[in-house]
């Protein structure tokens, strides 16, 4: 069963219409969120397998990116970003009476989307997220926003396929667990909650947003195109690239966990307490209703129906 879950969030990563982090980094974050799934939630959410897919939206900002934050009302816009797509999957995907089909849709869209978050040009509108900031790396001309999607993460790791992938996460949760990020790891996580999607989804993106500045350009773009990207910038940028598909892993495991524990898994006890209430006055009660449809697919569907006890996800 573990390895099943493993196959299909990466699959979740997989989509098409990615606008941040190429084939690589998404199948890096799944890779990373699976290692924190508790056991419930990764069996809750590959018991929603085979839906359809979907592509993304994408944050609207015009402002440069000598200002660097994220403001929800300010950014998002009318016709919506990532952050209010973001809580509209939330809520879909803790939706016991949507069908499976459309579950796993906004499992899917969230895997994506909490691991695009964290690109820093995902989150910046200026110069449409870098894509128009034409640039050289590696002897290649192409542009900013691939090089930090694609091309720098394929330079450090040296390939693309899920091998490569499987390997670069396993680095990365060695140092989530034991190395340079355990003692921030907490911090990447602190203050999520379902409950205000909206200002948990806005922090991530103002956090990514913030290496626009510090790190992605902090000469201005025009500083980018006078040479070869590598290998100075290369140097400069790499560290941020790795910690933040790592930040992206650990969210979106520990977001799913939420959804499940918090959700998916309380409303089933609610249910239970429901049938079970008054123990004593039971025979005086009318005859419980028996078990619709949909709960007893849903029961089936979710296999361990008495081992739902919520689980931390650091280990
Ligand atoms: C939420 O997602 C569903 C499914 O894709 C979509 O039909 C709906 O319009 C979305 N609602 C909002 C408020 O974004």
């Amino acid at each position: 069963m573990a390895s099943l879950s493993k196959v299909a969030l990466v699959t979740f990563g997989l989509m098409n219409g990615a606008n941040a982090w190429g084939a690589l980094g998404h199948a890096t974050v799944a890779y990373v969120a699976q290692s924190y799934l508790s056991a419930d939630t990764a069996t809750w959410a590959q018991a929603q397998a085979n839906g359809p897919r979907h592509s993304t939206s994408s944050t609207q900002r015009t402002t440069p990116p000598t200002d660097c934050n994220v403001d929800y009302d300010r950014d998002c816009g009318d016709a919506g970003c990532s952050i209010s797509a973001i809580a509209n999957y939330t809520e879909r995907a803790g939706d016991g009476r949507l069908s499976s089909e459309h579950i796993e849709e906004a499992l899917k869209f969230l895997v994506h989307i909490i691991g695009d978050l964290t690109q820093p040009l995902h989150d910046e509108a200026y110069e449409v997220g870098g894509n128009d900031i034409a640039v050289t790396f590696n002897g290649y001309s192409d542009n900013l926003h691939a090089d930090w999607d694609t091309y720098m993460p394929e330079q450090l790791i040296g390939g693309y396929a899920l091998t490569d992938a499987q390997s670069w996460a396993n680095t990365l949760i060695n140092e989530i667990t034991s190395g340079t990020y355990k003692s921030e790891a907490a911090s990447w996580i602190k203050g999520d909650t379902i409950s205000d999607v909206v200002t948990t989804a806005t922090r991530w993106a103002s956090d990514a947003n913030s290496y626009v500045c510090s790190v992605v350009m902090p000469n201005g773009a025009a500083a980018l195109q006078t040479g070869d990207l590598y290998p100075t910038y290369y140097n400069s940028a790499i560290g941020t690239i790795e910690l933040q598909i790592a930040k992206g892993g650990y969210r979106l495991g520990n977001w799913l966990n939420l959804i499940y524990h918090t959700t998916v898994a309380k409303r089933d006890v609610e249910d239970l307490v429901e049938r079970d209430a008054a123990p004593v006055g039971r025979d005086f009660l009318p005859a419980s209703r028996p078990l619709s449809r949909a709960k007893i697919a849903r029961a089936a569907m979710e296999g361990s129906c008495c081992n739902s006890g919520k689980r931390d996800h650091a280990h």
